[in-house]
């Protein structure tokens, strides 16, 4: 297995064409906390293996993260490489494993990387719990980089405009926001809450922003998509917990499922 963590992930993507027997993926898809459910809805299965199969993937962490990765045939003729979990960077494992199944994924092929999340919301005013928002920036608040020397990668567009307005002809009345990341895992203070409503966040969450950077990097388009969850801390004054978190996604996996279905099948 390589040290370069560019080379693992070539390394990691010939495995996965030949463990998956798919010669190249159209897109692929990172469902996080909440959205694993949700995977089912977007088409065939053709095969599904453990990530840990693969050179550089860590074994999953936490309850809910399921850790497998599924090559998928969308009804629209498209080839799916669906993550079923990610790795977190609150994990202590450093930076690349997090960025790592994005980094395979675009070496497997894939142009087109859709991110999703469970997230806090930061604007209970005019969010609803269970509601999905399009991600139109984000603020990194992780103190991590997964591109390290003098790489200047332009962010203005991180999550790209078209695939926005895509989602938009789908859902008209889908919200765009700001997500903040942070590290984790502890969930933000209340004082964090109101900062970053201040910042111009609208969600909080522990994942996406480093995935995001990295697939830019790496020349792909990206979709990213919060489901709330929850409030952030503080806001209507009920304590957080994980359960509640997959407890929604559970509940909304039919819609959001049926939703990024229809996001494959206008690529
Ligand atoms: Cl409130 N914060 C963070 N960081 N992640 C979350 C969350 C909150 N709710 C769901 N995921």
């Amino acid at each position: 297995m390589s040290n370069d963590p560019y080379a693992l992930a070539t390394e990691a993507a010939t495995a996965l064409k030949s463990a998956t027997g798919v010669d190249s993926f159209d897109v692929a898809l990172v469902m996080g906390s909440g959205w694993v459910p949700a995977a089912d809805a977007i088409g065939e299965t053709i095969s599904e293996i453990p990530v840990t199969d693969l050179p550089g993937f860590a074994p999953p962490a936490v309850a809910g993260h399921a850790g497998r990765v599924r090559a998928v045939l969308t009804g629209s003729g498209k080839v799916a490489l669906i993550f079923l979990g990610r790795t977190h960077l609150y994990e202590g494992r450093g930076v690349d494993p997090v960025v790592h199944g994005v980094r395979t994924a675009i070496k497997a092929g894939a142009g087109t990387i859709v991110l999703t999340n469970a997230a806090g919301g930061l604007r209970p005013e005019t969010q609803e719990v269970g509601e999905a928002v399009l991600i139109s920036d984000h603020i990194n608040l992780t103190g991590a980089n997964p591109i390290t020397g003098a790489t200047f990668v332009d962010l203005t567009d991180v999550y790209t405009p078209r695939l926005r307005d895509l989602v938009r002809e789908i859902e008209p009345s889908m919200a765009e926001g700001v997500y903040v990341a942070f590290r984790g895992p502890t969930y933000e203070t209340p004082a964090e809450v109101r900062m970053c409503r201040i910042l111009g966040g609208d969600m909080v969450g522990m994942s996406t922003a480093l995935e995001a950077v990295a697939a830019r990097e790496g020349g792909a388009d990206v979709l990213g998509i919060s489901l709330v969850t929850n409030p952030g801390a503080g806001l209507v004054g009920e304590p957080l917990n994980h359960e509640e978190v997959l407890e929604v996604g559970r509940a909304t996996a039919a819609r959001m499922g049926g939703l990024l279905a229809e996001v494959v099948g206008k690529l």
